[in-house]
C-alpha cells in the first residue's frame, strides 16, 4: 500500500474524471492521499475531498505565488478563513507553505512571501500541525524561517536541496518527499539525498497533475503513478520495493498524524 502525500485534485485537468479516479485509487494500492491546499479555493476543494473519500486527507494554506495581487488586507482575511478551516478533523497539515523565488525577483515581493511563510509557520505551531514546505530556489531563507519554529515539525516536498541542508533540516525532524524528478535521467542531486537521507524520513508524492514520471513524463500526472517513485527510491538504495512502500506509508501516517488503520482496505 502506498501512500501519496501530495496531489492537487483541484486542478481542472481532473474534471473530466476526478471522482472516477479518486474513487479508484486504493484498488489500485494507494490508500491514502494527501492534498494540500494553495489559496483559499483550493484549500475548500481539499477539504471537500477528504470529506467525501474516506481515503483522502488534506492540508490548508497559502502558496508563496498565490497571493500575487492580493492585498495585505486580503492575505490577512484569508488565513483567518484557513486557520478556521485547519479545525476540519480531516485536515492534517497547514500547506502548502514556503517561499518561491524562481519567478519572483523582486526584494519587496520576497519580503511577503517571507512574512506569509512566518504567518503559516505560527498558525501551525498554534494548532499543533505539521507543515508541508515548497522551496524553489530559496533554500537558505526556508532553512532560517524554519528554524525559528522548533516545535513545529514538516515535510520538505519535491526536495531540490543539497544533502548538505537535508541533514541540518533532517535534525530538526522534518521529511523530504520526493516527486518524479527521481525518475529522470539526470537527477543526480535529488539521488545522492535518497542515498544518503535514512528510509525513516522519506516520503513519495505525485504532485498530480505535475511532474509526471518516468516513462509517463509530460503526461498528465495522478496518484496512479505513485509506485514509480518508491521504485526509484528502491533502486538508488538498494532495497525492497515493499519494504519502501511500508517504510514510507508509515512515515506519512507518523508525520501527518493519520489515524490507525486508515487506508489498509487498499489491495
Ligand atoms: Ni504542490
Amino acid at each position: 500500500m502506498l501512500f501519496d502525500t501530495h496531489a492537487h485534485y483541484d486542478d481542472r485537468r481532473f474534471d473530466p474524471d476526478r471522482d472516477e479516479l479518486l474513487r479508484s485509487l486504493p484498488e489500485h494500492g494507494v490508500g491514502l492521499v494527501l492534498n494540500p491546499g494553495c489559496d483559499l479555493e483550493s484549500s475548500l476543494k481539499a477539504v471537500d475531498y477528504a470529506e467525501r473519500y474516506p481515503h483522502v486527507y488534506a492540508a490548508v494554506g497559502y502558496h508563496p505565488e498565490n497571493i500575487e495581487g492580493l492585498t495585505d488586507a486580503q492575505v490577512s482575511a484569508g488565513l483567518e478563513e484557513i486557520e478556521a478551516l485547519a479545525r476540519h478533523p480531516k485536515v492534517h497539515a497547514i500547506g502548502e507553505i514556503g517561499l518561491d523565488y524562481y519567478w519572483c525577483k523582486d526584494p519587496q515581493e520576497r519580503k511577503r512571501q517571507q512574512e506569509l511563510f512566518r504567518a503559516q509557520m505560527s498558525m501551525a505551531g498554534r494548532l499543533g500541525l505539521p507543515v508541508i514546505v515548497h522551496d524553489r530556489d530559496a533554500h537558505l531563507d526556508c532553512l532560517t524561517i524554519v528554524e525559528q519554529y522548533p516545535k513545529v515539525r514538516g515535510v520538505f516536498h519535491c526536495y531540490a536541496g543539497s544533502v548538505e541542508t537535508a541533514e541540518r533540516l533532517l535534525a530538526l525532524g522534518y521529511y523530504l518527499s520526493f516527486t518524479g524528478v527521481l525518475t529522470f535521467q539526470n537527477a543526480k542531486k535529488a539521488s545522492e539525498v535518497v542515498r544518503r537521507v535514512p528510509l525513516d524520513r522519506l516520503m513519495v508524492e505525485t504532485d498530480s497533475p505535475y511532474m509526471a514520471p518516468e516513462p509517463y513524463r509530460g503526461k498528465r500526472n495522478s496518484s496512479l503513478y505513485v509506485y514509480r517513485m518508491a521504485e526509484a527510491i528502491a533502486e538508488i538504495k538498494g532495497v525492497p520495493y515493499e519494504e519502501v512502500a511500508r517504510a514510507t506509508t508509515e512515515n506519512g501516517k507518523r508525520l501527518f498524524g493519520i489515524p490507525e488503520g486508515a487506508g489498509e482496505d487498499a489491495v
